[in-house]
């Protein structure tokens, strides 16, 4: 057995392997994602989710949190031998029993389990999408699928080829790119739950440089509903206009310079409001008693963007108004009458109803 240190995250205690973040380390812990999987468990005490597959779990960090701090189920797998052994021994860690902890390749586990599961995350080393046709049919009704992609430079327009091939839509370079990034995943997702005529409805979404994620809602009507909210980004990188189209083609912008587009790509809400507000007004004394400032701020933007539905966002130049403070422009914008408020997509957006002319 290799040598593991003990760490705490929430109520959690897990041995891993700390040092240099890599896929070389024996099993896989990144402390950076700690964030991250806080968020999931505020989500899992919110929706109440009881049995959740942990497809690709490593230490079991996630997982194990869940099952301890949001009261879950969960089954382990992965297919790093070491990775099973010190899941292992952080379930005796922490007391719990698990549902099962399995040994496989991924898409061989989701093919012979019999098991369905209310809540399926899916959090490997670059991109979740070749984990996604298979985890469909394990999800039970009404179930929740989480993605993580790391493999966040071809969707944020560095490689828009890659991007193609991996996602089948076009990624592009502009100061709102992660969005684009986020909402190109939304949809590649949607379109393979679409192929088993499950509908998978965003409901939580974040990202940072880093990494995406993306929350989804499973439901076996209204698949038109959110087929219908797939389209495109149009975007003139002379006058910084931007527009959301369904499926009509455009050439030129207003100002007579050729417009670029990115998509197809997802672009209804991103998030559910009242799911965010539940999730702030989450209170337990086990666990995040009052919620950390940081989560509390985090929550807030998000619950503010949801609330606008506008698939992009402007940095302040973009809107002429370089220098001046966002929350006075956001203001400023609100007054006016147009929905508007920053974005955690970016220290420096404003995403609003308002377009350059
Ligand atoms: C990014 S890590 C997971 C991190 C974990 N969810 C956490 O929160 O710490 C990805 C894991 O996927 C596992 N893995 C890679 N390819 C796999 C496959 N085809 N089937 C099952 N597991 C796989 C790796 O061994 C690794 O432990
Ligand atoms: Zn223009």
């Amino acid at each position: 057995m290799l040598k593991y240190e003990i760490t705490t995250e929430g109520t959690t205690k897990l041995y891993v392997s700390l040092g240099k973040i890599s896929k070389k380390l024996p099993v896989f812990y990144n402390p950076a994602k700690k964030f991250d999987r806080d968020i999931s468990v505020l989500f899992l005490r919110t929706t109440r989710k009881k049995k959740v597959l942990d497809l690709l779990a490593a230490s079991g960090a996630r997982g194990l949190r869940l099952a301890k701090e949001a009261n879950a189920k969960v089954w382990f797998n992965d297919i790093n031998k070491e990775a099973v052994k010190l899941i292992k021994k952080n379930v005796k860690l922490n007391n719990i029993k698990p549902l099962g902890i399995s040994n496989k390749r991924a898409d061989e586990f989701l093919v012979t389990t019999k098991e369905k599961f209310d809540f399926i995350d899916i959090d490997p080393f670059g991109s979740p999408i070749t984990y996604v046709y298979q985890a469909i049919p394990r999800l039970a009704k009404d179930g929740t699928l989480a993605v993580t992609a790391t493999d966040t430079a071809p969707l944020f327009g560095v490689y828009p080829w890659t991007c193609f091939r991996k996602y089948g839509s076009f990624s592009l370079k502009t100061k709102f790119s992660h969005e684009i990034g986020v909402r190109i995943l939304a949809k590649a997702v949607i379109e393979i739950a679409a192929k088993h005529n499950i509908s998978l409805k965003p409901i939580f979404a974040h990202a940072t440089q880093h990494y995406y994620r993306i929350y989804f809602q499973s439901r076996r009507s209204h698949l038109k509903e959110v087929l219908q909210d797939i389209g495109f980004i149009y975007y003139c990188s002379k006058c910084k206009k931007r527009f959301a189209t369904k499926f009509e083609m455009h050439e030129k912008c207003k100002c007579g310079n050729k417009l670029s587009f990115a998509g197809p790509l997802y672009i209804g809400n991103l998030w559910n409001t009242k799911l965010i507000e539940k999730m702030l007004s989450l209170n337990s004394p086990r666990y995040i008693k009052k919620l950390k400032k940081k989560h509390e701020k985090f929550l807030n933007r998000l619950l503010e963007e949801s609330k606008v539905n506008i698939p992009y966002y402007y940095e302040a130049e973009e809107l002429g108004w370089e220098g001046k403070k966002l929350d006075e422009i956001v203001k400023y914008l609100r007054k006016k009458g147009f929905k508007s408020s920053r974005t955690h997509f970016s220290g420096k957006g404003v995403r609003t109803e308002y377009n350059v002319k």
